[in-house]
């Protein structure tokens, strides 16, 4: 099994990711950091303590982390996952699932340290803590054994300006001391958005389930699939941070390219902007990956058996 650590904003798709990772067995999920993003960090962190106590995986450690971005006003998208970042009710979260007393930021460059050079590192919210954890730690690249970034949109459209995907815009500034420093692997729009919700699955759930956790599976999905339709006109929610996730689990799932990598940090339109030199016009070395292709039907699958795994239980 591969040790991973989940820096997250919970979040309807970090929720499904949370699941699809806490559920696999080719991943053990050593810890989960929370950042401000969809919410404010207060509730991303009681969202994910909440998730973990819905699953009965209370002895999973949490280490909060940045209530705000680097150097940008904090801004979240209740209006896109629910009220408090998440709809729906989740457990009043236990002592079980008390975060520990360190910063997120630390505790990543501890479990860095601690898997020598084997953890794999998913951040699916903004990169405030990964940035921060880089700070203290700047060897931080060599001591991971892979950094999954959900973010960026290479040559696809933004959803948050034409330009910028969510957690870039949200800590422009963190995403680009990552994408510089941190040699990231970049699950972005350009593969996120077609990673749909099959149709059937939200029918089942809703259908033929009860209990708590399939009401707040169908919760989320069904929220955030109209606010995606109504928002961005496509057809089904795309579950961004699940697919990185699935990334991690299986290695065949995304095709990427090496390419030199740059985030626009300040100004209106160049605010979380990625760009991607596949042509070599600037002459700098490759410094991260992007993913341009993905096998959706295999991500589909894996979602599918792992949500089914839950409701069997
Ligand atoms: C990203 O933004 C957040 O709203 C989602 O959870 C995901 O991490 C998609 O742009
Ligand atoms: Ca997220």
């Amino acid at each position: 099994t591969r040790p991973v650590l989940i820096d997250t904003d919970p979040g309807c798709d970090d929720a499904v990711a949370l699941l699809l990772a806490l559920e696999n067995a080719a991943l053990e999920v050593v810890g989960l950091t929370t950042v401000h993003g969809n919410a404010s960090v207060a509730e991303t962190t009681a969202n994910a303590r909440g998730i973990l106590e819905l699953i009965d995986r209370t002895g999973v450690p949490i280490a909060a982390g940045a209530d705000r971005p680097l150097n940008v006003p904090l801004e979240t998208a209740e209006e896109i996952h629910g009220e408090g970042g998440i709809r729906g009710e989740l457990p009043e979260p236990s002592p079980a699932t008390q975060p520990a007393d360190v910063h997120a930021a630390q505790f990543i460059v501890e479990q860095a340290r601690a898997h020598d050079g084997d953890l794999a590192l998913a951040a699916i919210g903004p990169l405030t803590n990964v940035a921060l954890a880089h700070a203290l730690e700047p060897d931080l690249p060599d001591l991971l054994d892979e950094l999954i970034v959900m973010g960026g949109a290479a040559f696809a459209q933004g959803n948050v300006t034409p330009l910028a995907e969510a957690n870039f815009h949200a800590d422009p500034h963190a995403a680009r001391r990552v994408v510089r420093d941190c040699e990231p692997t970049l699950v972005g729009l350009d593969v996120t958005t077609q990673a749909t919700v099959p149709p059937d699955l939200l029918e089942s759930l809703s259908e033929s389930r009860d209990g708590p956790l399939a009401q707040s599976i169908d919760e989320w999905l069904t929220y955030y699939d109209t606010a995606h339709r109504d928002r961005y006109g496509i057809e089904s929610a795309a579950l961004h941070d699940a697919l990185a996730v699935a990334g991690l689990i299986d290695g065949d799932l995304l095709e990427t390219e090496s390419s030199p990598l740059e985030v626009g940090a300040d100004g209106d339109l160049a605010r979380g902007a990625l760009a991607v030199d596949s042509h070599g016009v600037t002459d700098a070395p490759p410094n991260g990956a992007v993913a341009l292709e993905a096998d959706y039907e295999r991500f589909r699958e894996l979602v599918v058996e792992s949500l089914e795994r839950y409701l069997r239980c």
